[in-house]
């Protein structure tokens, strides 16, 4: 499906790429340096549940160049508007498409192979895939979706858990840090739905977002890396404890574990 000098191609290009965007401000090379070790991550993610699912060599290098471009538009996104919050700037996933375009980057390989990719760095960070697509599209979609899921809960944990010390402005999008959670939060939870993003309006709300994402979790490997490195746990540690975010808690919990049963 694609062929590992075509993957090396890519990684190099990738490099070389996003080694142009340099600043003396520490905030700003900070961002960089993160999106590009989420990439990595993301590569390795992918690569597991690639593998979890029997993929053969051809289509997990495939997986991985999906991995690799899917947040390519990040890094002209901060550039441009010093933020990762797409409604306050653009589409990154578009502009990620549009930046492979300009460069050329997806010409010369198999055309099925380009369209999988395009298709899958598309909709990796849309709210919920679209329910009538081929299916080779959205089992390429769908990994990627997880695979960048397990590195987001990695990263924001880290950052809940304050290991840096700072505040970093660009991860929590800007949202207030107070105490309040909004009802529509809860009862998105409560209906088995991922939360949609207009009714995030606190960093708690952003964070029980992050939790809802359960619900859009596809591959039973994900679900089992979730589960085994207590992201759960750890993210819900940085929530305000009440009856509502408890009652919320335990069904995102019961929800995995159903998942991990089946
Ligand atoms: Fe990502």
């Amino acid at each position: 499906m694609l062929k590992f000098f075509e993957l090396e191609l890519f990684q190099q290009w990738f490099f070389e790429y996003t080694s142009r965007f340099t600043s003396i401000d520490p905030e700003y090379t900070r961002n960089i340096v993160l999106k590009t070790a989420h990439t990595k991550n993301v590569c390795k993610e992918i690569i597991d549940i690639a593998s979890s699912l029997g993929l053969n060599q051809g289509e997990i290098n495939l997986a991985t160049a999906i991995a690799l471009f899917h947040d390519i538009g990040r890094f002209e996104q901060y550039n441009r508007y010093q933020t990762f919050a797409d409604h306050k700037s653009e589409n990154h996933a578009a502009l990620g498409i549009n930046i492979l375009k300009e460069n050329l980057i997806l010409e010369n390989i198999d055309p099925e192979a380009r369209d999988l990719i395009i298709y899958s760095v598309l909709h990796h960070n849309c709210a919920v895939l679209p329910l009538k697509a081929p299916e080779k599209e959205l089992f390429y979609a769908r990994m990627i979706r997880d695979a960048d899921k397990l590195d987001i809960f990695r990263l924001v944990i880290d950052y809940y858990q304050n290991k840096e010390g700072t505040q970093n402005v660009a991860l929590e999008l800007g949202l207030p840090n107070n105490n309040e959670i909004s009802d529509f939060v809860i009862s998105d939870i409560k209906a088995g739905e991922i939360v949609k993003i207009q009714n995030v309006k606190t960093l708690n709300d952003f964070k029980l977002l992050q939790l809802s994402w359960i619900y859009d979790i596809n591959y039973h490997w994900t679900f089992k890396c979730i589960k085994d490195r207590n992201y759960f746990e750890e993210l819900f540690e940085s929530i305000p404890k009440n009856d509502k975010t408890t009652e919320i808690y335990s069904l995102a919990c019961s929800y995995l574990e159903n998942k991990l049963s089946v």
